[in-house]
């Protein structure tokens, strides 16, 4: 039995069954035994594989669209670029190496990383050394002042609570303790107004993540008062339904409740609850990663690499175009929204 499953069946037992938000909060964020507070979960010998770990072109793409922005909105200058949850540092890399030709922008970057990971600081900090950048524990650190800022996957890793319609009521999905093990159980069922704008059939489980709002309503805020942009990437749906809780460990998925703290989880985001958030900033319209990198300019970017390749390292490169545009593949699930001040343009690529 692993120390944080042991921890989380003596919680239960004393204080009785746990949302499956707070379950994942403690599998990703406990302090000592959760997820990311022990490891670097990304690549091949990880758990997973982000965009940006695919290819450098993910970076750069999204890098020459914020300048872009920036360019739109007059230059301001000094700025903040910042990245909620940045991994291993590589798509902030990637961005600043693609804008380093923008006049004007090299000189007024100043990079901040809201990062809750000890063991990925660590790494962020070799990737961006001589970037200077300023790590924050929330998005309330981020400095008051014209912010252009990227999400990649990190609003998946927020803790969802799931909750089963009923009659006129919820019932919430709980992690409870049967036996030894851990294992789902149903609340009784209770009213939940947040989700009053659903209208499903008995049954159907819907998800929210009680976090995204604030976080989204903050850096709206900065970006409404101040200027700037902000780009939110994440697998997932306008008005998600059903239950998208996924455990993924050595790249395969697995039952998220089979080695709390060892595996990944996530949950497909509600990209209508982050529009809904984004007030009094606008919300551009979801548009999706594979349709936003072709409009971006990636196909071309990948010929002039490719020309510079041979063998299997242009294979791969073939293989990391495609894995990041294909509808098959990255292109449809994966979605992106931008948001930015009332009345200004939308970043290059974004649907109205
Ligand atoms: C799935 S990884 C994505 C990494 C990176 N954006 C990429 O695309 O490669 C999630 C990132 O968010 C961070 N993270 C997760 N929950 C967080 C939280 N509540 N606050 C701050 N960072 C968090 C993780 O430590 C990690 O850096």
């Amino acid at each position: 039995m692993s120390a944080l499953r042991d921890h989380l069946v003596t919680r239960i037992r004393a204080t009785g069954p746990l949302t499956v938000a707070d379950y994942m909060a403690d599998c990703l964020l406990h302090p000592v035994h959760g997820y990311y507070a022990t490891r670097d979960p990304l690549g091949a010998a990880g758990d997973f594989t982000t965009a940006p770990e695919i290819s450098q072109m993910f970076g750069e793409m999204l890098g020459l669209c914020l300048a872009q922005t920036w360019m739109d909105q007059g230059r301001p200058a000094p700025f903040a670029l910042a990245e909620l949850g940045p991994g291993r540092g590589t798509l902030m890399a990637d961005i600043l190496r693609a804008t380093r030709a923008v006049p004007g922008f090299a000189e007024a970057v100043e990079v901040h990383l809201v990062e809750a990971s000890p063991v990925l600081r660590a790494r962020q900090a070799e990737t961006l050394a001589g970037h200077a950048p300023v790590w924050h524990d929330t998005v309330e650190g981020l400095p008051d002042g014209p912010l252009f800022l990227v999400a990649n996957e990190f609003l998946d890793a927020l803790p969802i609570r799931q909750h089963v319609r009923d009659g006129g009521g919820w019932r919430e999905r709980l992690v409870t303790v049967e036996g030894a093990a851990l294992a789902f159980a149903l609340s009784p069922p209770l009213p939940v107004p947040e989700l009053d704008h659903h209208d499903v059939a008995d049954g159907t489980l819907v998800e929210r993540c009680p976090a995204l709002p604030g976080i989204v309503a903050s850096v709206a805020a900065r970006i409404a008062s101040h200027g700037g942009a902000a780009l939110f990437l994440d697998y997932g749906h306008w008005r998600s339904r059903g239950d998208t809780l996924q455990a993924l460990r050595g790249h395969a998925p697995e039952d998220p409740l089979a080695n709390p703290g060892a595996a990944d989880l996530t949950a497909h985001i509600d990209f209508e609850a982050v529009a809904r958030a984004a007030v009094p900033a606008c919300a551009s319209g979801m548009t999706a990663q594979g349709v936003l990198l072709e409009r971006l300019g990636i196909t071309a970017r990948a010929q002039a690499l490719a020309r510079t390749l041979t063998d299997a390292a242009l294979d791969a490169h073939v293989a990391a175009h495609r894995r990041l545009t294909h509808p098959a593949e990255m292109g449809d699930l994966f979605k992106a929204m931008a948001l930015v001040p009332p009345g200004a343009a939308l970043p290059p690529g974004f649907d109205p």
